[in-house]
């Protein structure tokens, strides 16, 4: 008979110390819904003297990570600390000793996932990993769980809340990306390095982790196209206003064709579309189902009682799993591990978009003229173009839509146009979604 059930954790920064905040001051909610208490057994961080604000009981906090690894009362290990060689070394070893695991730790997962899921699925044990997508968002049990009667048809999401954060600072007070960065980090929102969250790495390995999950099959991170937010001006946040869109860093996963379309780069959406309205911290993400249709899944995206919230839902899952014998009853991956199956990755260059290209050009006649000549040779339509104001002999911005056009075809034809004497800077582009043309 089981009368507790321990937890030990490892790394006690932001998510850490929101998950040692909630296991201690909600611990009779939860015993209430477990059935018997979860004790918080050991908390290890390399800083043991700085005041992180939780009342820890005493004895609780250690220098080393191997005191929690090694502890017979701990039963569920929490990895915490990020990063990859360690953290991975800590959940292979709690695996094998046959500890469930929950982890927060996306770039881990979009690097090492197979191994991890593959690991905890040979051994039985659990491996949640609630926190490593959209933060308090309950997404990846809404996909191994709430909509596994489905064949996920698509997902788009706003998968990082720094950079929402910083995106939508510049759209509403106009204010300037560092310092908006710089509050972002204080908030404790950012990644240890935040260029993973500007550059659009973490949320690429967290649509990494998603599409995995959806389309049971193994994700080469590597083929996964990725631009972040750090060439967005507020140029494009006017122009993307005057056409009626918000621009977005989107994660963009789809099944086409029997294969797999991945990519994350900032997007323009109609401006009242559901994910365009997202501000802030907070992340959405909108999952088409065959049979469902469209679920969006909207929540604080990043932070400590968010993620810690997360990250508690997983261990006490893996509690009442220890309680009542079910520890692998959801496989880690969504799929049974012999039933995943490898799909071939969408080139970008093979994806098909509305497009917004923002030349800045040398205010003389007959360069529209070029321009055009040059999209219209690579077959691509334009839809609407805006040139404000005139300034002979200096650079002025000229803004275009295309119709649907093939990214091929795109960047062929930008390479041409970026190559012309007029063109003071490359072009910025921005794909659209949310609109069929
Ligand atoms: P922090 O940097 O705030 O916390 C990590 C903690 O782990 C630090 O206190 C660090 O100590 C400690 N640590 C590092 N190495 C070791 C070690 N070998 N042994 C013991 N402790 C160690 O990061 P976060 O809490 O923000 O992030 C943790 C994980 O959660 C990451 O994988 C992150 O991607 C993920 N995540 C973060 C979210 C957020 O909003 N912040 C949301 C969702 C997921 P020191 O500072 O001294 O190095
Ligand atoms: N740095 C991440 C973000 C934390 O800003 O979304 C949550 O995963």
């Amino acid at each position: 008979m089981i009368s507790r059930v321990g937890v030990g954790v490892i790394g006690f920064g932001t998510v850490g110390t929101g998950v040692a905040r909630i296991l201690l001051e909600n611990a009779a909610l939860i015993r209430r819904r477990v059935g018997v208490p979860i004790e918080l057994v050991r908390i290890a961080d390399l800083d043991v003297t700085r005041d992180r604000g939780v009342n820890l009981p005493p004895g609780i906090l250690v220098n080393d990570a191997k005191l929690v690894l090694a502890d017979p009362g701990v039963d569920i290990v929490v990895e915490l600390i990020g990063g990859y060689d360690f953290a991975k070394r800590i959940i292979v070893e709690a695996i094998e000793a046959g500890k469930h695991v929950v982890t927060a730790n996306k770039a881990l997962l979009a690097l090492h996932g197979e191994e991890l899921f593959a690991a905890a699925a040979r051994k039985g044990v659990d491996l949640g990993f609630e926190a490593s997508v959209g933060g308090g968002i309950p997404v990846i049990r809404a996909l191994t769980e709430g909509l596994a009667a489905n064949a996920i048809q698509s997902i788009y999401g706003i998968i990082n809340g720094t950079s929402n954060y910083i995106l939508s600072r510049m759209t509403n007070e106009g204010h300037g990306f560092a310092e908006t960065l710089a509050e972002a980090q204080r908030a404790g929102y950012a990644e240890a390095d935040p260029t993973f969250d500007v550059a659009g790495t973490d949320s690429a390995h967290k649509l990494a982790v998603l599409a995995n999950l959806a389309f049971g099959t193994p994700i080469n991170f590597k083929e996964l196209y990725t631009e972040g937010i750090t060439h967005i001006t507020q140029h494009d946040i006017a122009y993307a206003q005057e056409f009626g869109f918000a621009i977005k860093l989107l994660g963009i996963a789809k099944m086409v064709e029997g294969e797999i379309e991945a990519r994350v780069h900032p997007t323009m959406l109609p401006s009242d579309s559901p994910l365009a309205k997202i501000q802030g911290v907070y992340n959405a993400i909108q999952l088409i189902g065959d049979a469902v249709g469209d679920v969006v899944l909207f929540g604080r995206g990043a932070g400590d009682m968010a993620a810690g919230s997360a990250v508690v839902s997983d261990i006490i899952s893996s509690a009442r799993n220890l309680l009542k014998g079910g520890a692998g009853r959801v496989p880690p991956a969504s799929f049974q591990q012999d039933q995943r199956r490898p799909l071939r990755m969408r080139p970008m260059e093979e994806i098909h978009s509305l497009y917004y290209l923002r030349f800045m050009v040398l205010d003389r006649p007959g360069v529209l003229a070029q321009i055009a000549g040059a999209l219209g040779r690579c077959g691509i339509s334009i839809s609407s173009m805006l040139q404000k104001g005139r300034r002979a002999g200096q650079t002025v911005p000229i803004v275009i839509k295309t119709h649907t056009a093939q990214e091929r075809a795109v960047q062929t034809a930008l390479r041409e146009i970026d190559r012309m004497a007029f063109m003071s800077e490359p072009t910025t582009l921005i794909r659209i979604e949310g609109q069929d043309e």
